[in-house]
Formats: C-alpha cells, sequence, structure tokens
C-alpha cells in the first residue's frame, strides 16, 4: 500500500462462523519500546528530563509522511499512539529506522464529506474534536502525533491528561513566572467518555506550548482547533527543520530549556482563516 503503513500479505477466513485472519509482515516491534527508556526517565509531577532519541527525526519524517498519505485519501488512523506504530532496523550504514503505522481497526474514512461513525482510540492521544463532539477532522490525528512527541521528549505523558494533581505547581516546576494565571480546564463530559469524568489534557498540553515549555513551532500540531492545526504535510515541513537549525551552538537544537518567561503571543495559524 504505501512504504510507512504495514502490508496487507493476505487476508482469509471471511465464511460466517470463522475467525477472520490477516498477514503482514513481521516488524522488530513496536515504537512504545522504542519510547520505553525515555518514558521511564519521566516523572508526572516533575519539570522535564529533555531527551532527544537518534531516531527522532526520521520518526516525525516518515510518520507524518505517512499520515498525509492517509489525509490525501480521506483516511482518519483514529487511535494514533506508540504502541499502534511499528518498526524494524537494518544496519546497513549504521542502524536505519523504517516506521509503519498499523492497527487500522478503529480507522474511518471519510466518503461524500460524511465521516463513518466509530468511537476513538485512547482518549489521553484524542484530539479536542473528537472528545467533545466527536466530530472528526482531516487533522485529528496530528493532534495524536503532537502527543506521542510530547512524551518523547519527556514533558508530558498520557497518564497527566486526567490527574488531579496541580498543574500549576508543575509550571512552577518548569519555572514559568506566570504559573499562578494556570487554570485546569475541564470541558464539558463528551457523550462517548465511557468511564473518564475528568480531561484536563487538552488545556495541559495548550499550557506547555503557550508558556514556551517545547518550542512553538509545536503550537502547529497541538493546536486546538482543528482548522487551525497543521495538516500532516504542514507539520512534516514545519516540525523537521528543527533539526537543522541551530540556535546557540550545534547541540540539541530543537530542544531548548524552557524559556523563563511565557510569551506574550499569540502563534501564528497555518489554517485557512476563520
Ligand atoms: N506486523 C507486526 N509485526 C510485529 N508485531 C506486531 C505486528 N502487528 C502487530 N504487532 C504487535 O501486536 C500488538 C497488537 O497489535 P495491534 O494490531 O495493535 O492490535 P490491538 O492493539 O488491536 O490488540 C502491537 O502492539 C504490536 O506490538
Ligand atoms: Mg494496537
Amino acid at each position: 500500500m504505501y512504504k510507512h503503513v504495514i502490508r496487507l500479505v493476505h487476508h482469509q477466513g471471511w465464511a460466517e462462523g470463522h475467525p477472520v485472519e490477516i498477514f503482514m509482515p513481521l516488524c522488530e516491534g513496536n515504537v512504545d519500546d522504542l519510547f520505553e527508556p525515555y518514558k521511564a526517565r519521566h516523572e508526572c509531577k516533575s519539570p522535564p528530563n529533555y531527551h532527544k532519541p537518534k531516531w527522532l527525526h526520521d520518526f516525525i519524517d516518515q510518520v507524518l509522511d505517512a499520515l498525509s498519505f492517509l489525509q490525501k485519501n480521506k483516511i482518519l488512523h483514529h487511535d494514533l499512539k506508540s504502541d499502534n506504530i511499528l518498526y524494524t532496523r537494518s544496519k546497513d550504514k549504521g542502524v536505519t529506522y523504517r516506521f509503519l503505522l498499523s492497527d487500522f481497526g478503529l480507522s474511518i474514512t471519510r466518503r461524500r464529506g460524511v465521516w463513518d461513525n466509530k468511537k476513538p482510540g485512547a482518549l489521553a492521544y484524542r484530539a479536542p474534536e473528537l472528545t467533545q463532539s466527536r466530530k472528526p477532522h482531516p487533522n485529528s490525528d496530528v493532534y495524536s502525533f503532537g502527543i506521542m512527541l510530547l512524551e518523547l521528549l519527556g514533558v508530558y505523558c498520557g497518564d497527566e491528561a486526567t490527574q488531579e494533581f496541580s498543574w500549576r505547581e508543575k509550571l512552577k516546576g518548569f519555572h514559568v513566572r506566570n504559573y499562578n494565571h494556570y487554570r485546569d480546564e475541564v470541558p464539558e463530559r463528551g457523550a462517548d467518555w465511557g468511564r473518564v469524568e475528568d480531561l484536563r489534557g487538552h488545556s495541559r498540553v495548550e499550557s506547555l506550548a503557550t508558556y514556551g515549555i517545547v518550542p512553538s513551532a509545536f503550537m502547529y500540531v497541538l493546536e486546538r482547533d482543528p482548522a487551525k492545526r497543521s495538516s500532516a504535510a504542514d507539520a512534516r515541513s514545519r516540525l523537521l527543520p528543527l533539526r537543522a537549525q541551530p540556535r546557540n551552538g550545534p547541540s540539541e537544537p530543537d530542544l531548548q530549556p524552557p524559556a523563563r518567561n511565557p510569551p506574550a503571543v499569540s502563534f501564528p495559524h497555518i489554517g485557512p482563516p476563520i
């Protein structure tokens, strides 16, 4: 199908009363395994433990490439998270990573302007338009990708979407000067939240970008309004140069330490005008 989407090799067993079997090439593992050492160092209530795996650039490049392929074909993965992305490694010239989207069990398509009606995947990764009104948008997967990046960089984890601890204290730990202005926003409970009562994630995620804890380019993928959020192709071209533009010397240019003061700027939007 596509170079960064897992290939369907064979399927069988469609007769009634039989299990359906699908066959795919065997990969080395899923990206959650690759994330593990980085996640292990994350502590929810502590300041960030910035890190940058050597495969980060390939990960951004290939996964956003796959998402832009899906977008062009009016498909939403709808359950994008690290354990649904597989990887293989080859050792020709150094180690080369290849990432593949998999587990399309919750994916939906848009036909004649209408999305399939299917429950979206894990809450912590769900875009705001999916948690509240369950209105999918072509950019919904891009938000989930942004959450994965935050996890990977050690500044956030999925558990923090619903935990009741003081996020304000956490911002204080990030040395944000106006941390006491922060208020958790708990949106009205959507129709489809299951047992989860309080989702604080969106306002917390937003604070990471608006207080300058992550590079401002992240706002393109984490923007709350899907119409202002980047498409996958735009996100790819905006996030990839982060590595290639050193600010103060050659090392880790894309993981600057947190800005000490919240920037009083509004981030440029690249979607269509509202
Ligand atoms: N082609 C594959 N190669 C290697 N591991 C795979 C492959 N497909 C799935 N897996 C592993 O099996 C796990 C479950 O598969 P998945 O398709 O995500 O189903 P589900 O999440 O619905 O149980 C994945 O997290 C992944 O680690
Ligand atoms: Mg899965």
